[in-house]
């Protein structure tokens, strides 16, 4: 009698322990998604940095330093940033002589969509 209930408390632990092994490794999981996208965005951030920040801002409250180029707080409210970081990725979006053509790297698309996705509302 007693083995078997040491035995069943056994089993009992073993069941919770299986199951808050599950609960950490999703939460892993989920901290690893958004380490990655925190990651990313910081690429994207670097990279608007160094090529697009002389012209457009590139924050929450900066003003863009040529007049009439959009803020990408402004850009992102009128297009997806999937759509967006497309467009550049195939240097579609030019359209002004002031604007040079850039040319990216996966990475640095997707970090350029991970930037973007920071300065929209968090709906996710
Ligand atoms: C030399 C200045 C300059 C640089 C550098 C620059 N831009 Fe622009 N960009 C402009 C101007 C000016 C406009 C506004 C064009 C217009 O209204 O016709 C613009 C517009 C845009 C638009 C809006 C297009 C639209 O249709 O609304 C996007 C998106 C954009 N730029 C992305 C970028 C990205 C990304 C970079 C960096 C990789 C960058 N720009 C670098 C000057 C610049």
């Amino acid at each position: 009698m007693v083995r078997a209930g040491g035995m069943l408390i056994g089993i009992g632990l073993a069941v919770v322990f299986t199951l808050v092994g599950l609960e950490a490794g999703a939460e892993d999981q989920r901290s690893k998604d958004e380490a990655e996208q925190a990651r990313l965005a910081e690429v994207g951030r670097a990279i608007v940095k160094e090529k697009c920040a002389r012209c457009h801002a590139i924050g929450m409250d900066d003003k863009s330093p040529h007049a009439s180029a959009p803020p990408f707080r402004d850009v992102v409210t009128r297009y997806p940033s999937e759509n967006l970081a497309e467009a550049l990725a195939e240097g579609i979006v030019s359209g002004h002589p002031d604007m040079p053509v850039f040319v990216f790297e996966p990475e640095e698309i997707e970090g350029f969509i991970a930037y973007l996705d920071s300065l929209g509302p968090p709906e996710k």
